[in-house]
């Protein structure tokens, strides 16, 4: 019987200390996992929320970054100099403000897999994890995730097959109300993550938030509810998001 669990919810008062208390987390894991692994893999998110964190690691100045894989959980179908990039965006947040650089910036839209059509991205990236981490399933140490205020999370939509998948690492996921197709972690990839933090800021999100932690499951509507049976997760929420959730 599957024991109703509690996420484990940490409520900030601004999206500032949001990303400070992201920001300890991910340099202690990362500290961790070099200590045990010898590197530390993370998984990065997109949209606007993490881009203040990523500003911050780069002025960290104390980051071992070759010793870092960096990863990105979803991304755009978008060429990675493109404004919606998730790519361009870590580039100009993190990867053009420090001088040594990740020992591994992998992205399913660059590099070897720029020029190919979405599937085969999912597919080349999915087997180029596999090649690098040396299994079938990669355990990532650390896996960032946001949360749209439609209760998505990469770019697991509602109501999209990818929510269906449960062989796959990484597929080409088509969102009708995007009209276009997105390129994401499927849930498999994402459970067996060491660590998953998710950041979530905004009054916009509070409906959705009471909904994913709180709701009745609906994992169709609200897809990012696969995250709260996970013990390895912890929600960082401003106030104005968990505006919704019991005290
Ligand atoms: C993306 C993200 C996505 C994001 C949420 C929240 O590619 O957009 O990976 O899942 O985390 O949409 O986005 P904001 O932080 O911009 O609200």
């Amino acid at each position: 019987m599957m024991t109703e669990r509690t996420p484990l919810v940490q409520r900030y008062a601004t999206p500032a200390e949001v990303t400070a208390a992201a920001h300890r987390m991910v340099v202690d894991a990362a500290q961790e996992a070099i200590a045990a692994r010898g590197r530390f893999s993370i998984a990065l998110s997109g949209g606007s929320t993490p881009r203040a964190l990523y500003e911050a690691l780069a002025a960290d100045g104390a980051i071992a970054w070759p010793k870092w894989w960096l990863l990105w959980g979803d991304e755009r179908t978008v060429p990675p100099e493109h404004a919606e990039s998730n790519y361009r965006m870590v580039r100009e947040a993190l990867l053009d403000r420090i001088e040594e650089q990740p020992g591994l910036v992998l992205s399913p839209v660059a590099g070897e897999f720029a020029l190919l059509p979405p599937e085969e991205q999912a597919k080349a990236y999915e087997a180029a994890l596999r090649a690098e981490f040396g299994v079938p399933l990669p355990q990532i140490d650390f896996s960032l995730l946001g949360m749209g205020a439609d209760g998505h999370t990469a770019s697991l939509f509602p109501f999209t097959f990818a929510l269906r998948e449960r062989e796959r690492l990484y597929v080409a996921n088509d969102v009708p109300k995007l009209n276009t197709t997105r390129l994401t972690m499927t849930m498999p990839l994402i459970e067996a993550s060491r660590r998953i933090v998710v950041l979530v800021c905004g009054d916009e999100k509070a409906a959705a938030l009471g909904e994913v932690l709180e709701g009745k499951d609906d994992l169709s509507h609200y897809p990012a509810q696969f995250l709260r049976k996970l013990p390895q997760v912890t929600w960082l929420v401003d106030e104005a998001a968990a505006a919704f959730l019991a005290e």
